[in-house]
């Protein structure tokens, strides 16, 4: 038997996901893609007086991406924007207990889904959002192309 490469907690976030859906009345919505693998990543959340309410999402990929989506909208509620900025894709798969290297890049798309969503929000609201993109860069991996993101 091969052991299991996933922790309990991603499987479990992949077999239970939370927040699953959408949100009627978002006033932040985020849509990625990861053109290598093809996933997307639709993101909703409910912001008021700066604080994030409520967040869902919508996933079309793999595991790994329910997994993080699911971790990142559980990770965002309750917390104010700022606070929201400091999710990093490291973050949201130290809290599920790590990653196999080769599926790091799905934790991206969950990073980015959440900042595209907020730079929605603020564009909604007629202003430039006060942070900068993080840069998706491509690195090699000996099992094929992946993403991570670095502050530009
Ligand atoms: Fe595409 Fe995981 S393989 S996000």
């Amino acid at each position: 038997m091969t052991e299991q490469p996933y922790s309990d907690k991603v499987m479990d976030h992949f077999l239970n996901p939370r927040n699953v859906g959408e949100i009627p009345d978002a006033n932040g919505i985020g849509n990625v893609g990861n053109p290598i693998c093809g996933d997307v990543m639709r993101m909703y959340l409910k912001i008021e007086k700066n604080v994030i309410k409520d967040a869902k999402f919508k996933t079309f990929g793999c595991g790994a991406a329910v997994a993080t989506s699911s971790m990142v909208t559980e990770m965002v509620k309750d917390k104010t924007i700022d606070e929201a900025l400091k999710i990093t894709n490291k973050t949201v798969t130290e809290a599920l207990g790590g990653l196999p290297a080769i599926k790091m890049h799905c934790s991206v798309l969950a990073e980015e889904a959440l900042r595209s969503a907020l730079k929605d929000y603020y564009k909604r609201q007629g202003q430039e959002p006060p942070f900068k993109d993080r840069e998706r860069i491509h690195y090699k991996h000996e099992s094929g192309d992946v993403d991570k993101t670095t502050d530009t």
